[in-house]
């Protein structure tokens, strides 16, 4: 075990796990943050995905040791009331099925709203394409990106 100073949703923590801890377990486990899912456990679903200095990032693969002073975001602190656009425009566009994959949807649709804030459907392919729905709901999480986009 080791000690490790993290900064979790603009709050520090002090968490003491071994240094080959995902991340995605610190956020779950020790923090209580569950918002985040697990899905693959191998970097492959996006069901984890959290922001990292506001890069989209699979915390499933993200050991503990490698996070360092960089500002980690979860979707419980994407936004203070749930309003941040595009949860507002998942709202609007009913996006979401079960539910299981759309916390780690819409932090990538946040990520690239972020950089890029009219991408076209390309781009927006490009950048959801490691998030998987198994409901199949990317229709709408693609009408959602696009009317977000209009309000960044
Ligand atoms: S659980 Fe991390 S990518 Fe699937
Ligand atoms: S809404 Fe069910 S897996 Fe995406």
């Amino acid at each position: 075990m080791a000690l490790y100073n993290i900064k979790v949703n603009g709050s520090q923590h002090q968490v003491d796990v071994d240094p080959d801890t995902p991340l995605l377990w610190v956020l779950r486990d020790t923090l209580d943050l569950v918002g985040t899912k697990f899905g693959c456990g191998v970097a492959q679903c996006g069901a984890c995905t959290v922001h990292m200095d506001g890069n989209a990032v699979r915390a499933c693969s993200m050991p503990i040791a490698v996070v360092g002073d960089k500002e980690i975001t979860t979707i419980e602190g994407l936004s203070k009331d749930g309003d941040h656009p595009v949860q507002k425009a998942w709202l609007d566009h009913d996006v979401p099925q079960c539910g299981y994959c759309q916390a780690g949807q819409i932090m990538s649709a946040a990520s690239l709203l972020a950089q890029n804030s009219n991408p076209s459907d390309a781009e927006i392919r490009r950048a959801m394409n490691g998030n998987i729905c198994r409901c199949g709901t990317y229709t709408r999480i693609n009408r959602a990106i696009k009317s977000a986009a209009k309000e960044m």
